[in-house]
């Protein structure tokens, strides 16, 4: 096709990703991780994150275009993630791009990080109609966004005000002794377990929380209230029902998400929603999704799993819908920015 070839390039956290797209077709996508060393810390340590990052760099966009049979005089446009995310691991994702478009005197474009978990979506389901509704959920962030262009027109409707979902995920699979990152370990337990049988609370669902936060989420008293009761139960001497404390938990946090996801769909008139980040690989949140937006009549889009986590593909798709929105180029002194909204 006569789009422009992009090259996006994503470095926020612990995957080195570079992908090839033109137009919404995906050439080859390239992921290095470093998620073996970090679970060693039980956590992601910036500086070892930039390391990987440095090393895995030139490797990673090499083996793009070699896959993809690509030259790099081919490349018309250069997209990097400007933001959010860790400022080291960052940074070096924006110097190799602003390389990259001072060598082959190519224009690079700064983008945003959570949209682009958002429009990766198009690769795999086709160009979004005029308006979506996109739910981004990590270990990092669980945003709600209003989508009218993915390019040009993204309002954030709400966000969380303490711990994302998988970071919830995270320190509940912590407190109940299970391998960093606990998200998938506690997912798979809860598969076991009665999710009615314990009622934890929902949090900024109260009527009073309608108005102001009716787009927000919290997750943290929900994680209080799981360590509490655990605590609870170890004082009095008794044994912990792991499988029914995982599935009443992810059935909150499921509940809470999708509830008010639909409730923003019917409130702004949307009738498709996408489901982005590395959390959209949880079953509970999948089956409830799945169930209650062909209830409310929604076309509900999750790209496979690859798409969902961190990727350059996300990024390059991102590149692409900006190039093609005709929006001008960043300055190469671009800034990183950690917590671009
Ligand atoms: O997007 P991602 O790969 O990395 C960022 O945070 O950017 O998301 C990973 C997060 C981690 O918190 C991980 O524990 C969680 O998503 N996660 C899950 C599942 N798979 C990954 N949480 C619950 N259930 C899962 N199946
Ligand atoms: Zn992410």
């Amino acid at each position: 096709s006569g789009d422009p070839l992009v090259l996006g390039i994503e470095s926020s956290c612990d995957e080195t990703g570079v992908a090839l797209v033109r137009g919404n077709d995906l050439l080859f996508d390239a992921v290095a991780s470093s998620m073996e060393e970090h679970a060693r810390f039980g956590g992601i340590i910036p500086e070892v994150a930039s390391r990987a990052h440095l090393e895995a760099m030139i490797p990673t966009i090499e083996r793009a275009l070699a896959e993809a049979d690509v030259d790099l005089t081919e490349v018309d446009a250069i997209a990097v993630t400007a933001g959010p995310g860790l400022v080291g691991p960052l940074t070096v994702g924006t110097s190799a791009a602003k390389a990259l478009s001072i060598g082959l005197g190519k224009p690079l474009y700064g983008v945003n990080h959570v949209i682009g978990h958002a429009c990766v979506d198009q690769l795999v389901d086709g160009a979004f109609p005029d308006r979506v509704m996109a739910l981004v959920v990590s270990g990092g962030h669980s945003s709600l966004l209003l989508v009218d262009d993915v390019a040009t027109d993204v309002t954030e409707l709400g966000s969380t005000l303490d711990d994302a979902a998988g970071e919830a995920f995270d320190k509940v699979g912590r407190l109940l002794g299970l391998p960093y990152p606990g998200g998938p370990h506690v997912d798979r337990l809860a598969r076991e377990g009665d999710p009615t049988a314990i009622r934890f609370p929902r949090g900024l669902t109260a009527r009073k929380d309608q108005e102001r936060h009716a787009h927000d989420f919290s997750f943290s008293g929900l994680k209080t209230a799981v360590a509490r009761w655990v605590e609870a139960r170890t004082d009095a001497g008794q044994a912990i029902p792991v499988e029914d404390v995982c599935a009443s938990f992810a059935e909150a946090v499921a509940d809470v998400l999708t509830a008010k996801t639909i409730a923003a769909c019917r409130r702004h008139d949307v009738d498709t929603l996408v489901i982005g980040g590395g959390f959209s690989a949880n079953s509970q949140l999948r089956e409830m999704a799945a169930k209650r937006c062909a209830e409310a009549g929604i076309d509900l889009r999750i790209p496979p799993i690859r798409y969902c986590t961190d990727n350059g593909a996300m990024i390059a798709a991102l590149g692409s819908a900006v190039v093609r929105a005709g929006v001008a180029p960043s300055a190469l002194d671009i800034p990183v920015d950690s917590s671009m909204p």
